[in-house]
């Protein structure tokens, strides 16, 4: 596995000084010996860094390369690092350690998304656009109130990476083999200098667990299958059918025979690679659902998962910022189409109900009749006239006419939650205040 776990020897050097300062600490190997190891290992390091170090398929792994390499460099008394330790607990230390780095690297760039969806927001507070359910127009919306469920989105996947560092957090170095070891180990000390909150407290579990990987796994799932939902909307929004939005031309690329044609491949190739995260994620489960107590070599496929899922999740979310920042809303069009299907229905009915004493079952009834009346006269609800109205509802005031504008239909949403431009500055004073 050397090529794949070559990945984690800044994470396995840094393990292996710890432990050889606990052994010294506890006086299971003399300091002359301790000394002469950290020094082989920090040598070792500074090749890899350089790309001076030769790694060889020969010695399995990265720990068995960099014990071989300290026995060339300082000779016999390289045996007395492995004391107390096994690579079993050996490899999950440096895991974890680094899945905790990873995580924190994702936390970042989810940042920096959430920054990016909220600059784009705040140039659309007064951009209106129908709202989608069934992809049938429903009600008109703000395009900074699309774009800030995202930031919602992306805000629960901050805290789930967040979160499972706490999973994390437990040094699983000294469980040994399986069963602990008989050496006066301090792992208390190890724990703290290695930046983990505690020890773990069961050998048997900390060789055997790998729910910290399927954590990372899961979580990278849910924010890969995110953004893939934001990369189809853009995809479909971009199309010439809808053309409710425009990529800046360098998110597009061409077609090889198509003279005309600029297509949404950036957009395309993060929807298709969460399969991929998706993948990993269950070929984890998999390995681990038949697997008995504590280690096996079936583990070992854990590495290769988590690396391909955090570079595909790393670069779709870099992608997806690049992205946003590249879209421009085609104002007038969405405010036209926000005007198609009837969208302001619903608050004719609310209308009925706030200023006609109806019921809403009786105010639904009355606005469908009203929905019938124009689809029969090819009208949308703003063209029809006040006298036009009124024939599905006498005693009408005037100003009922009000409901069919659908900036006004928006900006009368200020439930909490809602989509008035009124909530939204808010909102958006709220997050940005968050993200500093
Ligand atoms: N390369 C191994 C892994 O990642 C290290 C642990 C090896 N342990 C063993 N008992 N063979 O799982």
């Amino acid at each position: 596995s050397i090529d794949i776990d070559k990945r984690l020897f800044e994470e396995d050097i840094f393990g292996s000084i710890v432990h050889t300062k606990m052994l010294i600490k506890q006086k299971i190997i003399k300091k002359k010996v301790g000394v002469k190891i950290i020094n082989g290992l920090k040598k070792i390091r500074v090749e890899i860094r350089r790309n001076k170090f030769v790694f060889n398929k020969k010695y399995e792994d990265i720990h068995l390369n960099i014990e071989k390499r300290l026995f060339e460099i300082i000779g016999e008394n390289a045996g007395y690092l492995h004391i107390a330790r096994s690579r079993n607990d050996q490899v999950i230390t440096d895991f974890r350690l680094w899945i905790k780095k990873a995580s924190n690297e994702i936390i970042q760039n989810l940042h920096n998304l959430i920054k990016s969806f909220l600059k784009k927001s705040e140039t659309n507070i007064h951009t209106i656009m129908p709202g989608f359910t069934h992809l049938k127009n429903a009600q008109p919306i703000s395009f900074a109130h699309y774009l800030l469920a995202y930031v919602e989105m992306f805000k629960r996947d901050k805290k789930r990476f967040f979160s499972n560092i706490n999973y994390i957090d437990e040094c699983p170095l000294g469980a040994g083999a399986l069963a602990g070891t008989s050496y006066k180990i301090d792992r208390n000390f190890t724990s703290k200098k290695l930046g983990f909150k505690k020890p773990t407290d069961n050998s048997i579990d900390s060789v055997a667990d790998r729910d910290f990987v399927l954590d990372f796994l899961s979580s990278a799932s849910i924010c890969a299958m995110h953004i893939s939902r934001f990369a189809e909307e853009l995809i479909i929004w971009n199309s010439d059918i809808f053309k409710l939005v425009k990529i800046n031309d360098k998110m597009l690329t061409g077609s090889s025979m198509m003279p005309q044609k600029k297509n949404p491949d950036p957009a395309e190739l993060i929807r298709g690679r969460a399969g991929r995260n998706f993948g990993f994620l269950q070929a984890m489960l998999t390995t681990m659902k038949g697997l008995p107590l504590s280690y096996y070599k079936d583990m070992q496929e854990d590495k290769t998962l988590v690396f391909n899922s955090y570079d595909t999740l790393l670069e779709s979310i870099i992608i997806t910022n690049e992205l946003v920042k590249s879209l421009k809303a085609n104002k007038n069009r969405m405010l036209n189409l926000s005007n198609e299907g009837y969208t302001t229905a619903t608050d004719f009915s609310d209308y009925l109900v706030q200023n006609n004493n109806l019921s809403f079952r009786e105010a639904y009834k009355v606005s469908a009749k009203l929905v019938n009346y124009a689809e029969k006269k090819k009208k949308k609800l703003n063209e029809l006239s006040f006298d036009e109205v009124k024939k599905v509802k006498k005693n009408l005031n005037k100003n009922v006419m009000r409901v069919f504008d659908v900036t006004n239909s928006v900006n009368l949403k200020t439930s909490y939650g809602g989509t008035a431009t009124k909530n939204i500055k808010k909102m958006i004073f709220k997050l940005k205040r968050e993200l500093k």
